[in-house]
C-alpha cells in the first residue's frame, strides 16, 4: 500500500494563471454602472432572448433594459438592434450577441471530433481564430463553444461536437480553441468570447440517449469530466454554459456545489455562467422545481448568471428579492460577471460593426486552413497497399457521400453554405485534379436510402474502372443534438452497396464521412483501404483527394475508441483493470461445448460474442509511412514530488515516404488509494520524419501531472510504482517504469 502526500493543486495554485489580473479600471467601470442600475435593469442583464419575436417587440424590450443578450439573430440587423440598446435604453448597455459557431462560421472546419483526431492544438486554435474573425466581422461577439463533454458513447449524437473520450486531449484542444476564439484581447476585432459547455457530465447520458440522466460520482467527475473545463478556464474562457442533464439527481442549472464551490471558489472563475436553452425551466420536468418561480429561485441561488430563453428571471426575480428568497448580493454578483465580459469585449467603447470593411469570409487563407485541418483530421484505418492511388488509374466514384455538399458540413453549421462545399466529386473538377479520369454513379441518393435499383449501374461503372472509391457514412442530421441512435451500423443499403462494388473484383477504397465512430467491422472485409473522416467541412473533398493521391500523408489518430458492436459500449481505453481483466485466451461463444456446466472460475471480463477488444483503439491511425519505436530512456527511474521526468525515445521512419507520426505518452499508476485506469494519456507530439530518418522525441512529465483525487477526495500524487509508455496508440508502444518517492 503506498502513501499519499502533498496537496498539489489547491485552488490557490490555479488562481494566478486562470484569471485576468484585476484591472481596477474595469472594476471601477463595472461598479459605477452597477450603482446606477435599478433592480429591473439588473434583472434585464440576466436575460437572454432568442430572436423569434417581431423586431418592434424586441426593440421595445431592449429600450426598457430587459434584454442583455440575443441569440440566433440575423447578422444583418445586429447594428440596428445594438443601436436601440446603446442609444435608446436608459443606461445604454450594449448587447452581447451569441451564436453557435462550433466549427467555423462561413468557412466550415471539420466537426470538433474530427479536429480532435489531428491531435494538433495549432490546427484547433487556428480554426477557432478564423471562425472568430469571420463572426466578429458580422457583429457576433460570443460563441457557445468549445464543447468539452467527455464522451464514451458513440450512440450519443453529440459525440460529433466533442473532443473525444480523453480528458487530457480534450483539455489541451479545448484550451487551444478558447485561445483561438478569444485571441490576446477580447476587444480585438477578430476575437469573440468563448463558452465552455456543457457543465457538466452531459456526455455520460445513460444509454447515449440525449438529455438523459447521468450518474457520475464526485471523484470520477473530478478525475475525468471536470479536467477539460478547468484547463479551458485556466486558458481564460470568458463564459460557461450549464448542461441539460441531472447528475445523481441534481440538474446542472440548479447545482450550487458545481457552480459556486468548484467553479468560483476552487477555480476562481470570474466570467459569467449562462444556462442552456430552457435548461432552467426544464427543472420542472426533472421534478426539481415546482414552478417557474421556483426555477428562478433555484438557478439564481445556484449561480446561473444569465438565463437562456426561458425568461423566469425576468418574470420572478423581483418578487423573489422582495420575499428575501434571492439576495441582492446574488443579483449584483451575477450582473458584475456579465458586465465584466461586456467590458472586456470592448462593447462599451465600440458597440458597432464597421460594415465598410472588406470581408475576410472565405478568404483564401481561411479556405486553405480549413483544407489543412481536414487533411490532419482524417484517419487511415486500413490499407492493404492500394493507397495512395496513382494518377493514371481510372476511378469509379460511388456512394451517397461523394457529393453531399450539405451533409459534409456536419452538425451545427447554421452559417455554412453548401454551394461553397468542395465535395470529393467537385474536387475532381478543380484544376488540381481535373487530370484524373473518373466515372460517377452514386448508387444511393443519400445515406438512409435503401433502394438498390441502381446497383447494376454501379457494378457496370466499377467494371470499367481500375479502382472504386465508395463514399459512405451519415447525413449531418443523423448526429448532433437530439440525434442519438441505438444502431450505429452503416445506415440504409450502404453495406450492401459496398458488397456489390466488391463483387466486381476491383480494389475498393471505402471513404467514410460521418458524425460518429460507426460500427464498421462487418464492412471491413469488403474494403481494401478505409479512410475515415468525421464530417470534414467546406474543404473536405479536396483534403480527401490530397490524402488518397498521396499529396498528403494521413496522420490523424482516433480521439475515441471504435467498438465492434454497439453492445460493447461503453468501451474506452482509460478504464480500470477490474479484478478479472480479460486475458488473451478468452473463450468465445463458438467455443462453448453443448451442455457445458456452469462455471465462473477462471473467467474474466469480456463478451462471449464480441470478445474483449474494440475494433480500433483510442490513438490508432495508419500512415503511408511506417514508424519504429526504440531506445526508451528515462532521466531517472526514481523521482520526487517536485521533479520532472524526462522520457525520450527514437522514432524511425522505416518507409520510403516522408510522414508525420503522433507520438503518445501514457502512464499507469500501479497501486493507488483507489483503483486507477490501466493507461492515461499524459502527452502527445506530432513529429514529421523524412523517409528512412530517425528523430528523438522528448517528453517532459512533471510529477505533479500524476496527481488525482484519491480516497480522501483531495488532489495528490501518491508515491509508488508507475509504468510509462511512448506509443503510437493506446495499446502498443515501448514501456519503462519508475518509482515516485515521498
Ligand atoms: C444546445 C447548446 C446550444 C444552445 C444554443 C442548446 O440546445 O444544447 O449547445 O449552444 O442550444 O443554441
Amino acid at each position: 500500500m503506498k502513501t499519499k502526500f502533498l496537496i498539489l493543486f489547491c485552488a490557490t495554485s490555479i488562481i494566478t494563471s486562470c484569471t485576468t489580473p484585476t484591472d481596477s479600471k474595469e472594476e471601477h467601470f463595472v461598479e459605477d454602472l452597477l450603482r446606477k442600475m435599478t433592480l429591473a435593469e439588473k434583472i434585464g442583464q440576466m436575460n437572454q432572448l432568442n430572436f423569434d419575436q417581431p423586431l418592434d417587440s424586441v426593440k421595445a424590450q431592449i429600450r426598457r433594459g430587459e434584454i442583455s443578450s440575443m441569440l440566433n439573430i440575423d447578422p444583418t440587423i445586429i447594428n440596428e438592434i445594438q443601436k436601440t440598446a446603446v442609444e435608446e435604453s436608459r443606461l445604454g448597455i450594449p448587447l452581447i450577441i451569441g451564436r453557435d459557431i462550433i466549427h467555423g462560421y462561413k468557412t466550415v472546419f471539420p466537426i470538433p471530433l474530427g479536429q480532435a483526431a489531428s491531435f494538433n492544438p495549432e490546427i484547433v486554435e487556428t480554426g477557432a481564430h478564423i471562425a472568430a474573425t469571420e463572426a466578429r466581422e458580422q457583429g457576433i461577439t460570443w460563441t457557445f463553444a468549445p464543447m468539452l463533454d467527455i464522451s464514451r458513447d458513440a450512440r450519443w449524437g453529440r459525440i460529433a461536437e466533442s473532443l473525444g473520450e480523453d480528458p487530457y486531449l480534450a483539455g489541451e484542444l479545448g484550451s487551444a480553441m478558447v485561445r483561438g476564439f478569444q485571441g490576446d484581447n477580447l476587444s480585438d476585432n477578430n476575437a469573440i468570447a468563448a463558452c465552455v459547455k456543457h457543465f457538466v457530465g452531459y456526455g455520460a447520458a445513460e444509454g447515449g440517449r440525449d438529455y438523459n440522466s447521468t450518474n457520475i460520482p464526485e471523484r470520477l467527475l473530478r478525475n475525468v469530466y471536470l479536467i477539460p473545463f478547468q484547463k479551458s478556464i485556466e486558458a481564460g474562457a470568458a463564459t460557461l454554459m450549464t448542461s441539460f442533464n441531472d447528475n445523481d439527481g441534481i440538474p446542472a442549472s440548479g447545482n450550487d456545489f458545481l457552480l459556486r464551490k468548484v467553479l468560483r471558489d476552487e477555480w476562481n472563475f470570474d466570467g459569467f455562467v449562462v444556462s442552456d436553452w430552457c435548461s432552467m425551466s426544464e427543472m420542472i420536468a426533472h421534478g426539481y422545481a415546482a414552478d417557474r418561480k421556483d426555477v428562478a429561485r433555484i438557478s439564481a441561488n445556484a449561480g446561473v448568471d444569465m438565463e437562456m430563453v426561458s425568461q423566469t428571471y425576468i418574470d420572478y426575480i423581483e418578487g423573489l428579492v422582495a420575499e428575501n428568497k434571492v439576495s441582492m448580493q446574488v443579483i449584483d454578483d451575477a450582473v458584475r460577471n456579465i458586465l465584466r465580459i461586456k467590458y472586456r469585449l470592448g462593447l462599451f467603447d465600440n458597440p458597432y460593426i464597421d460594415t465598410t470593411k472588406a470581408t475576410t469570409i472565405y478568404s483564401d487563407k481561411h479556405l486553405q486552413a480549413a483544407r489543412r485541418a481536414a487533411v490532419e483530421s482524417a484517419i487511415l484505418l486500413k490499407n492493404n497497399g492500394i493507397l495512395p492511388l496513382k494518377p493514371e488509374q481510372t476511378i469509379a466514384i460511388i456512394g451517397p457521400m461523394a457529393h453531399a455538399p450539405h451533409d459534409q458540413l456536419g452538425t451545427w453549421s447554421f452559417d455554412g453554405e453548401k454551394n461553397r462545399t468542395v465535395t470529393p466529386l467537385r474536387a475532381l473538377q478543380t484544376d488540381e485534379y481535373k487530370h484524373i479520369k473518373y466515372r460517377y454513379e452514386a448508387g444511393l441518393d443519400y445515406s438512409r436510402d435503401s433502394d438498390i435499383k441502381n446497383f447494376s449501374k454501379v457494378k457496370a461503372t466499377v467494371k470499367q474502372s481500375d479502382v472504386a472509391l465508395v463514399f459512405v457514412g451519415e447525413e449531418a442530421i443523423l448526429s448532433g443534438e437530439a440525434h442519438s441512435l441505438s444502431n450505429i451500423n452503416l445506415i440504409g443499403a450502404q453495406s450492401e452497396l459496398l458488397k456489390a462494388v466488391k463483387s466486381t473484383g476491383k480494389p475498393v477504397v471505402m471513404v467514410v464521412i460521418a458524425g460518429r465512430p460507426l460500427t464498421i467491422e462487418r464492412d471491413l472485409p469488403y474494403a481494401d483501404a478505409v479512410l475515415y473522416n468525421f464530417h470534414p467541412g467546406t474543404m473536405g473533398g479536396l483534403a480527401i483527394m490530397d490524402l488518397l493521391y498521396g499529396k498528403e500523408n494521413p496522420s490523424g489518430k482516433l480521439p475515441v475508441t471504435f467498438v465492434r458492436e454497439v453492445g460493447q459500449i461503453p468501451m474506452y481505453y482509460n478504464h480500470n483493470n477490474t479484478g478479472r481483466p480479460a486475458q488473451d485466451w478468452i473463450t468465445l461463444i463458438k467455443d462453448i461445448p453443448l451442455e457445458a456446466p456452469q462455471t465462473s472460475l477462471g473467467n474474466t471480463s469480456f463478451y462471449l460474442d464480441s470478445g474483449k477488444d474494440p475494433l480500433f483503439v483510442f490513438g490508432y491511425g495508419l500512415s503511408y509511412s511506417t514508424f519504429e519505436y526504440s531506445d526508451f530512456r528515462l532521466s531517472s527511474h526514481e523521482a520526487g514530488i517536485n521533479d520532472t521526468i524526462t522520457a525520450t525515445a527514437t522514432i524511425k521512419n522505416t518507409s520510403n515516404t516522408d510522414g508525420t507520426e503522433i507520438v503518445q505518452l501514457y502512464v499507469r499508476d500501479l497501486v493507488g488509494s483507489i483503483a486507477r485506469p490501466i493507461k492515461e494519456l499524459k502527452g502527445f507530439q506530432r513529429i514529421s520524419i523524412k523517409a528512412g530518418e530517425s528523430k528523438t522525441v522528448t517528453f517532459k512529465l512533471p510529477v505533479s501531472e500524476l496527481a488525482f483525487y484519491g480516497k480522501d477526495l483531495l488532489k495528490k500524487v501518491e508515491a509508488g510504482e508507475f509504468d510509462i509508455w511512448i506509443a503510437p496508440n493506446s495499446k502498443e508502444g515501448i514501456k519503462e517504469s519508475f518509482v515516485i518517492t515521498e
